[in-house]
């Protein structure tokens, strides 16, 4: 399995780059003063800011073009382990110290970065559990399309129909929106698939036309259930791809603000002479 194979070696290249960063660190905290500008200090900045201007890149590389190299899983998992590798690096870079606003707003903002991928991550993989109905391969533009034919045909149906008739019809249409905060309703409550409508209601619908425009009444229904069941469908995938993506509103916006933050603090150490190579 693919999937499997890719969290285990991406799990592997974190914890072995982890322990040489870490092992590193703790002997180099024991030969100099630790800080940003040391040697050391210099190389953990580098590394975290590099790996941060190549998480970003890729990032928005893979969403934006959707570009198939790699898979989504890979992808994903490398992005995840590098991701909160950056932040141990610049932690380590820091030395422990934190005066430096610009510096530490930086920093911040790579935490904010980091958490809000992680709960992405969270959510990746917990919502597709929480959601196991939806099993449509459809997008939400090709539902809607499916959903405006539906109604095109209803139309088509009841023109020139009687007035009872384009009476149930207005009322069909109406019924199948989905009405208030009904996409939160639905994410938390399970899909209730009951025999919809009922065999009366049909019955009692299908008593209100003339004989002559019962079978075309009866068509309509069959499209009018087509239609609510795809328009349930529709809901759902919309809360899903909102739950699935609100983190990115976080983290997108992070992310721009990160990179130049930090190019400002490079910018900052440079200008004040903070680097003692
Ligand atoms: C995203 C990347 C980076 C972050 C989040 C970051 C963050 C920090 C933080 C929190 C400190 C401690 C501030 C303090 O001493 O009060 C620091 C210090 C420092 N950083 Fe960075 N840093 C990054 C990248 C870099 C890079 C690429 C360089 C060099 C080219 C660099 C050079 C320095 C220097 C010279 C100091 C010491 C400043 C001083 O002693 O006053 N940093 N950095």
């Amino acid at each position: 399995m693919p999937i499997a194979r890719s969290g285990v070696l991406w799990r592997r290249i974190f914890f072995l780059l982890l322990f040489a960063f870490t092992a590193t660190f703790i002997w180099y905290k024991q030969h100099e003063f630790p800080h940003g500008g040391s040697r050391w200090g210099l190389f953990y900045g580098i590394v975290g800011f590099f790996l941060c201007y190549l998480l970003a890149f890729f990032g928005i590389r893979k969403r934006w073009y959707r570009s198939t190299f790699g898979t989504v899983e890979q992808w994903m998992q490398s992005h995840i382990y590098l991701g909160i590798l950056v932040l141990v690096i610049l932690i380590y870079h820091t030395g422990g110290r934190f005066n430096d606003k610009i510096a530490v707003a930086t920093l911040i903002l790579v935490a904010i970065v980091v958490s809000s991928g992680v709960l992405g991550a969270i959510l990746y993989v917990t919502v597709p559990r929480l959601l196991t109905e939806v099993e449509s391969n459809l997008t939400v533009d090709e539902i809607s399309e499916q959903l405006n034919q539906l109604a095109k045909q209803m139309a088509r149906i009841s023109s020139a129909r009687s007035s009872p008739f384009q009476r149930i019809y207005g009322q069909l249409i109406r019924e199948g929106e989905p009405g208030w905060m009904a996409g939160w309703r639905l994410l938390f409550a399970r899909m209730r698939r009951g025999p919809t409508p009922m065999a009366g209601d049909w019955a009692n619908l299908l008593s209100l036309v003339q004989k002559d425009e019962q079978e075309e009444l009866r068509q309509m229904l069959v499209v009018s259930r087509q239609r609510k069941e795809l328009l349930i469908r529709l809901i759902y995938q919309q809360r899903y791809k909102n739950v699935l993506e609100f983190w990115l509103y976080i983290h997108i916006p992070f992310t721009i603000l990160l990179l130049l933050f930090a190019i400002i603090h490079v910018a900052a150490v440079f200008y004040y002479g903070r680097i003692a190579w």
